[in-house]
């Protein structure tokens, strides 16, 4: 049985909400892809601090599914959680919706996985507390990150021999 500590996956939330601004736009009056992907891992670095209390760097991000575009003048508000932790790593998971402010109307517009990793005082990997779900939401999630955990750990292998081909 294991004697770390342990700390409520809801403890962790971090939410952001603004206003979609035409410099933050592309030609075709959306969001852009960039911008939404820097407030992404912002937040998301945000409840990984929170939850280890040590510097985080991130390790990776999955994919961004862009579901909808998000237009100049909605709100767009970034939910991030802590939903797996392993020794040093933390997954966070990021829930971005779109809110058309005068409708009401508002829809999920994208989601994201990232990864981040504790660094304690030498620099180096940090063993931080267990994340706990509550909810059957946050039980899906800790429940079905062991297999993304696995996608990535191939996924790095693959980066670290095409880098390793790249640098002959
Ligand atoms: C992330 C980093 C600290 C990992 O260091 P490392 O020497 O590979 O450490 P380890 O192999 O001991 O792995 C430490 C943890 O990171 C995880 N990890 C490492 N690379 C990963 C990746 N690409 N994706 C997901 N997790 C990863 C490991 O699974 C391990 O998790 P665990 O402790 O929970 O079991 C290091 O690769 C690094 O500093 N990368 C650059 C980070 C950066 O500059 N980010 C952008 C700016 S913040």
């Amino acid at each position: 049985m294991s004697n770390r500590p342990t700390k409520f996956m809801r403890e962790t939330l971090t939410i952001k909400t603004g206003h979609v601004l035409p410099p933050d736009t592309n030609h075709h009056g959306t969001l852009f892809g960039g911008k939404l992907m820097a407030d992404i891992d912002d937040t998301a670095s945000i409840a990984a601090a929170r939850f280890a209390r040590y510097p985080v760097v991130t390790a990776s991000t999955d994919s961004v599914d862009f579901i909808k575009p998000i237009r100049v003048g909605d709100a767009v508000t970034l939910e991030a959680m802590v939903t797996y932790t392993g020794r040093s790593s933390m997954e966070v998971f990021v829930k971005i919706t779109a809110e058309h402010l005068l409708t009401g109307e508002k829809s999920i517009a994208a989601l994201s996985f990232l990864t981040f990793v504790a660094l304690g005082e030498d620099g180096k990997p940090a063993e931080i507390p267990l994340v706990v779900p509550e909810t059957d939401q946050e039980k899906w999630l800790n429940e079905t990150a062991k297999k993304r955990a696995e996608h990535r750990k191939s996924r790095k292998k693959d980066s670290e021999e095409l880098a390793q081909f790249f640098s002959e």
